[in-house]
């Protein structure tokens, strides 16, 4: 097939701000993509509600999030933007979709295991509330559960005894064993305890993402290694309700190479806002060099005389997007000679990042005293969803045998008395 024909969809959280890991992974490939293919971008607030969030700040979050990627240069003139909740047939979908996908595959995924442990952490966490409460009494029920799970690792303790002559190699084992196990419950108990506490819309997150992209059956979706296992799941339901009902979804897959993990300040994790190792893409020059001035670098550079390794330095992989081609260079040749110091070098970064969010930081200026032309932008993006999603929603409905379109034909089998 011709890549040209493929269609793009991808989406973006509005929880937290946009960040220049948000843009170098994944919103200037966007940008790119929509010279050439038709492509629908979304804001994915039906997304944003599967975990705790204040309900009163959702409306600016996500209009924040719609202005700021428009403001990195998606333009509604050239692109579907639009925000998932104005476009019903989302859920619709999911909730077909979730009649072909099996329970096993949800528990697999990966993202849902680590952000239940996360809400419960959170929630334990809490001085006071309701949420802590509810939590406490989750860990008493659990933790009865876990109770059964621990008398497993009996056997393996009782058949440790202190008098008896162990061979080195029986302890050793031994050892490993219980070690093993008691590894082995704690994961259970974590992970256990949080998918018991979370939410079945979280849960149900990765059919959600599935319904998004195959509303508009699109075949490519620009998004972070980290949503491969999505990815994965919305071929399987596709392929699933392609066998029961009928061929409607093509095959979706992802962009190779489009969303390069970028990492924080810290040097060790990926850049996110909730863990404030991030520097957003309307952060004024200041705040830019100021957050940069305590960022990681090579841990073995600690005094200005010291040579330092470009390679592993993460300060050195954000030149490589910032930073031109003979400047890039010399800073490499100036850190292993430490000819410049971390210092300098940063300085220099700061300059190649506030360049590049210069004319990002000037178009959100201009976007936010005209909120007009946002919100027309997301109309016209809106209409052009509603056009596509009814029409594969009615094939869809159709395919399963229920909905507006088909109840004349039970209507004449009745009369027909067949
Ligand atoms: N889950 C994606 C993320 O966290 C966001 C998303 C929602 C998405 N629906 C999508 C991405 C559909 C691609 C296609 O990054």
């Amino acid at each position: 097939m011709n890549e040209r024909n493929d269609r793009v969809f991808s989406g973006i959280q509005p929880s937290g701000e946009i960040h220049i890991g948000n843009y170098l992974g994944a919103v200037k490939k966007w940008v790119e993509l929509a010279e050439t293919h038709e492509c629908f971008y979304c804001v994915v607030d039906d997304h944003a509600i599967t975990v705790e969030y204040d309900p009163r700040e959702m409306p600016r979050q996500t209009f924040d999030a719609v202005l700021t990627t428009m403001a990195c240069g998606l333009d509604p003139t050239r692109c579907t933007v639009f925000v998932q909740s104005h476009v019903p047939e989302h859920t619709e979908l999911t909730w077909l979709l979730n009649t072909v996908t099996p329970l096993g595959s949800l528990f697999r995924m990966t993202q849902f295991k680590d952000k239940a442990r996360n809400a419960l952490q959170r929630a334990l966490g809490q001085k006071k509330g309701g949420a802590r409460k509810s939590a406490l009494y989750h860990l008493k029920e659990v933790g009865a559960q876990a109770l059964t799970l621990i008398d497993a690792a009996r056997p393996d303790v009782e058949a440790l005894d202190p008098e008896a002559e162990h061979t080195d190699e029986q302890i050793a084992e031994l050892v490993s064993r219980i070690n093993d196990r008691m590894g082995e419950m704690m994961q259970h108990l974590q992970v256990g305890l949080g998918v018991s506490q979370a939410s079945t819309a979280l849960f149900d997150y990765p059919v959600l993402m599935a319904a998004d992209i195959l509303l508009y059956k699109a075949t490519l979706v620009p998004v972070g290694e980290d949503q491969e296992q999505h990815l994965e799941l919305c071929r399987e339901v596709a392929d699933r309700f392609n066998r029961k009902f009928g061929e409607v979804f093509p095959t979706a897959r992802r962009v190779k190479g489009a969303a390069p993990r970028i990492l924080g300040l810290d040097g060790s994790q990926k850049m996110s806002k909730s863990l404030g190792n991030h520097i957003g893409v309307l952060d004024p020059p200041e705040v830019v060099e100021q957050k940069l001035k305590p960022a990681y670098t090579d841990p073995r550079r600690v005094r200005r005389s010291d040579p330092g390794r470009p390679e592993i330095c993460n300060i050195y992989s954000l030149h490589e997007f910032f930073t031109g081609g003979d400047r890039l260079a010399e800073l490499a040749e100036g850190c292993r000679t430490a000819g410049i110091g971390c210092f300098d070098c940063k300085k220099t970064l700061a300059a190649g990042i506030n360049r590049a969010l210069e004319p990002i930081r000037a178009r959100a200026g201009r976007l936010r005293a005209n909120p007009d032309e946002v919100l027309d932008g997301l109309e016209q993006g809106r209409r052009r969803c509603v056009e596509v999603a009814a029409s594969t929603m009615e094939e869809v409905r159709a395919a399963m045998g229920i909905g507006r379109g088909v109840i004349g034909r039970g209507a004449k089998e009745v009369e027909r008395g067949d």
